[in-house]
Parts: C-alpha cells; structure tokens; sequence
C-alpha cells in the first residue's frame, strides 16, 4: 500500500521538500515503534530527526496537548498572553545556568536560529556572522545562509543574505599522520582565524554560531580545546558566541544541551527546537537578558508562534525528560550501543569511525580504513536492508550512519534494531543487498 500512496503523493507533493529513502507511510508509532500503512512495524532508530527525544506519543505529551486543545487551541502571543507560553519562557530561561535569560518563540529551528542573526546584529551593532562549514541550521533565508551543508540548499535560491563567513569545523577521524587531538584542535583555530587576519574584521563580527556536536555534519564533537579556544577569542573581540541546540540539544547526549558537554561555556544565545515539544512546531532562542532586550517590538513575531498547545507539549516534554530518567538511560543505553558498534566494527573493514555521546551516533562508513574515503554505497545498502528487516535508519552526507533513537527505546529494542544492522554490514559486504534501480537513496 506504501507504493501506492506515494505515487499518487508524488503528484501533489514538491520535491523540494523530502529527502528521498525509501517508501515508508508512517501511520502510528509509540515509543520507538513505528508502524506503517501496511501495519508493519518497524524499530526507530532516527526520533524524526531527533524531534521526538521522550518517545512517539508519550502518555503525558498527549494528555497534555488533548487538554490543552480542548481549553485554547491558539491565540497569538503577538497580542495577548497565555500562560502555556508563559509557564514555558520562565522554565526555559531557567534551564540555561549562569546569569538571567530571556526567550523569544518561533515554530522551527531556522527561524530560531534568524533570531540569533537579528538580536546578537541588534545587540552588537556589527553586521557579520561566522558560521560552519557542515552545519545545517535551518530552511529560512537567514538559517540557509548560515549553512554549509548541500548545494541544493542554495542552488537557484541565491543571493543568499550577506554577512555570513564560514570556517571548517574541526574533524578528529581524518587527521593528519601523527597528529593528536591537540594538534587537531590548534589547526583548526588557525583555519578559524585565518579570515580574521585577512579580510574579516573581528570588531564587525557580532556572533559566532557553533554546533558544539555537529548534527547533520555527521554528529562529531569539536574538541574540548578547539571549543575554549573559540569561546575565549570570542570573549576577547566583544563576538557573542552563539549555539544551536535545535539537534542535539533537550536530552539527546545525555545532558539537558550539548554544549555542556564542554567546561565552563556559557552561550550569550541558543536556539531550540526539534524535541522541545516533542515534535510540535515550536522554537526557541534563549540568550542573555540584555541582549535580548537590545530589540523593539516587534521585531520577531510569527502569529502562532508560543502557540498554547505546542507550549503545553512541550512543558510536558521537559517533565519526562526528568521524570523518567531519560539523561540517565542516553548515558548508559548509548555506552552500550557504542560498545556494540565497536565490536561490529572489529568484523567490518567498512566500518571507519565509530561517534557516540549518548544515544547520538554517527557510524562513518568509508571504502576502506587507510583512505576513509567515503563509502556511500555501502551505507545504502546498510539502510535499505535494515529498512526491509524493521529498522528505521538514514545516513549523513551520504556514507554516515545517523543513530538517534528515541530515548526511551528498550534495551530489548536495541539489540534487536543492532543485530539486524550486523546482519546488514554482512550482507552489503556479501553484496546481497539490492536496491530498485529506481530509489534515489539519501542528499
Ligand atoms: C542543528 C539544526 N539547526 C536547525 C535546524 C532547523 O530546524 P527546523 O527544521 O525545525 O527548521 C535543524 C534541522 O535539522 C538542525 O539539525
């Protein structure tokens, strides 16, 4: 029935807007369980992107938005005030430590990520921002100048707005021979200071936005180091430093954000998105006080932004997240994974790189371990046998594994979800995987 649907889909609905896998309707999911139009199951190893962190209709996420909906379905906070949004702006100010915060909402993470540009521009005075090359921050015209991730994110679509740098971010799996982590991390800052000493100058730069671990860039960690170095030469030079928490923020790595990851950081703004209300469409950014008073009204209003239900989710996101543990379970549940992966790597030769903080993997799949040249084939082949065995899983730039479970997926799921990606390196090693002719897999 999948098939059908989706020929009769392709009518009507724009390429422009799906990344093409393979056919799967989703018609119900719970937990980690998705189930198709068919009523087969399958094992979620993706949590939409990320975007449904506590689980596919969690218990209290749904009761909350029933009675939510049933009392006020939206009034647009550009006017008036709700006390969903503004129970959530109190509890999100809150959740970032250090000195006060404020939050403005919006309905995705590219459109957080646009109020980085306007408020730390606003903020500042200075017009540039630097940005990664890799990273995916969003769809808008602010967001997509800010990524680095896909041509066909930009191609046609130019000019795109101006005052955006990019830099590269730090890649601990190619290094140089002989190089340690240090080493990385101080090549990397000069490349990241290399446009400050040619043509950019630090005192025009308001923002330098970070993924502290790089999401769609194939989930990899910039060192600790190359993090403090960036943070100190922002602290220097009047930049703010900015991080999008939108992928890997709400729980994901096993930490509320990410970038507590790293040691003493505290961001002047943050976006947030994605899980925040368990896939809702609802954003935020969170800075500093005063640099979120450096804007007038109404300089970011959406009419249903803060939209009441969504806000209503999404307290009761935050409440799952504590009360069923779910920092705790990506720590261990993703110390076991990880482990796994490692084991399945000593069998695999394609297996280059093995990434996990948390339930937040990426698995690299390259030709071979002297080149680490990338081995996309092989990854679709991984996904697609997976895919007809009942796991859900896509790639990354085409050759990484993306590996971000919904956190609360049973121990029992995990060994079944990896044994059948073991069964699946085997047999796209055996070359028994066979993809129609006509799936485009994947960017
Ligand atoms: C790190 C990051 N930032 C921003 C976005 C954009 O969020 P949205 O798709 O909700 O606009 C994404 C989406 O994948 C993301 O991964």
């Amino acid at each position: 029935m999948d098939h059908r649907l989706i020929k009769n889909e392709n009518k009507y609905y724009a390429q422009a807007s799906r990344i093409n896998y393979y056919d799967l309707v989703i018609e119900s999911a719970h937990d980690a369980t998705l189930i198709d139009a068919d009523g087969n199951e399958y094992i979620d190893l993706l949590a939409s992107a990320s975007a449904i962190n506590v689980g596919h209709t969690n218990e209290k996420v749904v009761k909350a938005i029933q009675e939510q909906a049933e009392k006020l379905i939206h009034y647009t906070p550009a006017y008036f005030h709700h006390r969903p949004a503004q129970e959530l702006a109190e509890r999100l100010a809150k959740l970032v430590p250090g000195s006060p915060k404020k939050v403005v909402f919006s309905n995705s993470g590219s459109e957080a990520n646009d109020a980085i540009i306007k408020f730390s521009r606003a903020y500042t005075g200075r017009q540039y921002i630097v940005s990664y090359m890799d990273a995916y921050h969003g769809s808008t015209y602010g967001s997509m100048a800010l990524s680095g991730v896909s041509l066909n994110m930009t191609r046609k679509m130019g000019p795109l707005m101006p005052g955006v740098v990019h830099v590269p971010y730090p890649d601990l799996y190619r290094r140089y021979p002989n190089e340690t982590e240090h080493d990385v991390a101080l090549r990397y800052f000069e490349s990241f200071k290399e446009p400050f000493e040619s043509y950019l100058p630090a005192d025009e730069v308001a923002c330098v936005l970070i993924e502290p671990i790089q999401g769609d860039g194939g989930i990899r960690k910039a060192p600790e180091e190359y993090m403090q170095l960036v943070y100190e030469f922002c602290h220097e030079h009047g930049i703010l430093f900015a991080v999008d928490e939108v992928n890997q923020g709400m729980g994901r790595t096993g930490k509320m954000w990410s970038y507590q990851q790293f040691q003493g950081i505290e961001p002047d703004l943050m976006s947030v998105g994605k899980s925040l209300a368990s896939g809702m469409p609802l954003s935020a950014t969170i800075g500093k006080k005063e640099i979120m008073e450096s804007l007038d009204s109404p300089a970011h209003v959406f009419t249903t932004a803060g939209n009441p239900v969504c806000c209503a989710a999404a307290l009761a996101t935050l409440d799952v997240l504590d009360e069923e543990n779910l920092f705790e379970r990506s720590i261990t549940e993703g110390a076991y994974a990880e482990q796994r992966f490692q084991e399945m790597q000593k069998h695999y030769q394609e297996i280059g790189d093995v990434r996990m903080y948390g339930l937040d993997g990426g698995i690299e799949l390259v030709k071979d371990r002297e080149s680490k040249e990338p081995n996309p084939d092989f990854a679709n082949k991984v996904i697609y046998y997976a895919f007809q065995h009942g796991v859900v899983m896509i790639t990354l730039k085409g050759n990484i594994l993306r590996f971000q479970p919904p956190l609360v997926i049973s121990r029992e799921e995990l060994d079944e979800a990896l044994d059948v990606l073991d069964n699946a390196f085997a047999a796209a090693e055996n070359n028994q995987v066979i993809i129609p002719s006509n799936e485009k897999i994947g960017w």
